[in-house]
């Protein structure tokens, strides 16, 4: 854990360590409570977060504090649903055939794209169909976050471009945040998964020699970081910490070995993702589908 710290300027602590990455997202010292004072870096950044991942007023759910009244019953209601998805996709039905296509070989990363957003947007209205302009919205959202220009977020901002991003995004899947949500940050981590699976796909011995689980695994990728902020001030595995402290749970590179493969989805956590059956499932779907056809030929 690395702790900075300028009273009054900045107080941000980096998490890396497993193990404390779970301490922190179980103890209820720490939340995703993100108005309110402290230290004017700290502030910023939150408020940054607070307005991308936020639709007229309306938070989305990954940035709800744990104690919101309706979170964990939407929480709930979504893992149900999509886990009953999960055990129709992961045999590879029809439905996944475009994606199975592109990892063998067929199409650009821009077709891939579509078609991820596409099929995040199905789950939540049956005929949603991605376009070039729900494509560019969810990116343009996606690069507000970690983009330093300064100068382009100010003019996003102030254009009013990027809350038009959302609105668009927002008006194809009846207004659902979640589902606005996912089109913007989980399709890009879909996508990075199938890029990878192309990889492996592309490589003979590998293809025939890997488990269905292991290549599913391969292609699972972490948000590179969630973050909590703290209620009180205290101390965590030996780290001071003040009240408003901004804790960075890293979970990219903290997920990376096999026994912390459930930081992936934050799965002993309460904030544990509804799609943490979903998303492998879909994975292994198309890879079922991949090494049929590519058997064949
Ligand atoms: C590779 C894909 C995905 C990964 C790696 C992933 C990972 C995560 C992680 C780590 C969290 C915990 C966030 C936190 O503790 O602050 C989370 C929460 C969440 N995820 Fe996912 N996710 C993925 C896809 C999706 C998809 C496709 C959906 C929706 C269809 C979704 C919906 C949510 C929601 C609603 C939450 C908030 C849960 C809550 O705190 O109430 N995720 N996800």
């Amino acid at each position: 854990m690395k702790r900075t710290y300028f009273p009054g300027i900045t107080d941000i602590v980096a998490v890396t360590d497993p193990a404390e990455i779970r301490t922190i997202s179980n103890d209820s010292r720490f939340d995703r409570d993100f108005l309110g004072h402290g230290p004017v870096r700290n502030v910023q950044f939150l408020r940054k977060i607070l307005r991308i991942f936020s639709l007229n007023g309306r938070l989305f759910q990954t940035i709800l504090p744990r104690t919101d009244p309706s979170r964990a019953a939407a929480q709930e209601e979504l893992w149900s649903r999509l886990n009953v998805k999960a055990d129709e996709v992961k045999h590879g039905p029809a439905q996944v055939q475009p994606l199975a296509e592109w990892v063998r070989g067929i199409g650009t990363a821009d077709r891939l794209d579509l078609l991820v957003q596409q099929s995040i947007g199905r789950l939540f209205v049956e005929s949603f169909a991605a376009t070039d302009e729900s494509l560019g919205a969810a990116r343009m959202v996606l690069e507000a976050v970690s983009s330093s220009n300064v100068l382009k977020m100010l003019w996003w901002r102030i254009s009013g471009r990027l809350e038009r991003a959302k609105t668009l995004l927002a008006s194809m899947v009846n207004g659902d945040l979640t589902a606005v949500n996912a089109m913007i940050t989980a399709r890009q981590l879909i996508v990075d998964g199938l890029h990878k699976m192309r990889q492996l796909a592309a490589d003979p011995a590998l293809r025939s020699s890997i488990t269905t689980d292991a290549a599913v695994d391969e292609c699972l990728f972490a948000p590179a970081a969630v973050f909590r902020k703290a209620k009180t001030s205290g101390e965590v595995a030996g780290c001071p910490f003040g009240r408003g402290s901004l804790f960075i749970l890293e979970l990219g590179s903290a997920s990376r070995g096999a026994v912390n493969r459930d930081l992936v989805f934050l799965s002993q956590s309460w904030s544990h993702c509804p799609a943490e059956k979903w998303v492998p499932a879909l994975l292994e779907g198309v890879w079922t589908r991949v090494s049929a056809t590519l058997h064949e030929s």
